[in-house]
């Protein structure tokens, strides 16, 4: 029987790699930028998986170019990238990488809010220009984190680390979440308010949801407009989850007085976009889960979905229950 046709969509962990090649007849596209949308369509053609990251676009379309896709296996925790109810509709398992990135994300997540409020990136740019002059007590003058309030905006497992990493630092937490997590509540001294309540009186506001039609500009104009004069905002979750728009008028007019941003409405952001010329924002370009155990965790985890799911067994990550036994499985004509 030959082994099972996979497209993996961008060089990963070559320990992930390997175990890939070991059984199936992988096509890797090497590259670092993303497949064109052409270049997708045209190499998933008689796959039987592939292997996504979060900047490929998996719709019905591409979808339709292998008439044997059974897994659809996305290298993150998020899969905005991928049309689920297309994929459901043609019994496709999905999968993602839960779990393993939440420490690592939560960590990137803490550490933007503590340079948005030490002014850490401004300081390291005014450090290195020559302007230094003298100790200065009015110099780069920031926020204190310590004792300050936390507003997590989504309770889930990156914002629950938040928590805990805001304890270190003796502040209040609150958040928001459409469910009630009172076991975690407990553990971790958090109180869940309403939105407006959080907007309103939180230090730090740092966003933890995912993207999907409920999320889009959650924290949009009136928002933003509810929060402190002296308030930060973190997001390492999605880009449209707050509206870039708003949050830069804010932040220009003075309205809040920082930004921590690892994701953008638009990724890249583009170098020019007038965002990046306010100092009271400092960027990262989507890196929350870049550190080497969690990205050869993932990728690890992205391949066991791949394999099972090529096999035509239940993946074990899966982001679609509902596709249970009956999912697309052997014996299709792939069309090719
Ligand atoms: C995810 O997993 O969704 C992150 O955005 C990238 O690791």
């Amino acid at each position: 029987m030959a082994a099972p046709k996979v497209l993996v969509t961008r060089p990963i962990s070559q320990l992930a790699l390997d175990k890939i090649a070991a059984s199936c007849d992988m096509d890797l596209w090497a590259d670092e930028l993303p497949p064109p949308r052409e270049a997708l369509l045209q190499r998933i053609r008689g796959c039987d998986g592939i292997l996504s990251l979060l900047t490929d676009r998996i719709d019905a379309e591409v979808m339709d170019a292998s008439l044997c896709l059974r897994v659809i296996a996305n290298y993150a925790v998020g899969y905005d990238n991928i049309d689920l109810a297309a994929a459901d509709e043609r019994r496709i398992q999905v999968g993602n990488t839960p779990g393993v990135l939440t420490e690592t994300t939560a960590d990137l997540a803490f550490a933007l809010l503590l340079a948005a409020a030490r002014r850490i990136a401004e300081a390291d740019r005014y450090t290195r220009s020559g302007e230094w002059r003298t100790w200065g007590p009015r110099l780069l003058l920031g926020q204190d984190v310590h004792h300050a309030t936390l507003g997590l905006v989504g309770f889930g497992r990156i914002g629950r680390e938040m928590a805990k990493r805001a304890r270190g630092f003796d502040m209040t937490v609150q958040y928001f979440d459409t469910t009630r997590n009172e076991e975690a509540e407990m553990q971790l001294g958090a109180r869940r308010v309403d939105l407006d309540m959080l907007l309103a009186t939180s230090d730090f506001v740092s966003v933890h949801v995912p993207l999907n039609e409920a999320t889009r500009h959650l924290i949009g104009e009136r928002e933003i407009g509810l929060m402190k004069s002296t308030a930060i905002l973190i997001n390492t979750s999605r880009g449209p989850v707050v509206d870039q728009q708003a949050l830069y008028r804010a932040l220009q007019d003075g309205a809040i007085a920082g930004a921590g941003l690892d994701v953008f409405e638009r990724e890249p952001i583009p170098a020019d976009d007038p965002l990046l010329a306010l100092d009271n924002v400092v960027v990262t370009p989507h890196i929350g889960s870049a550190s080497v155990a969690t990205r050869t965790k993932m990728a690890l985890m992205a391949a066991e979905n791949l394999i099972e799911g090529v096999n035509c067994r239940p993946i074990p990550y899966k982001v679609n229950p509902e596709i249970d036994s009956d999912f697309r499985c052997c014996g299709l004509d792939c069309g090719e």
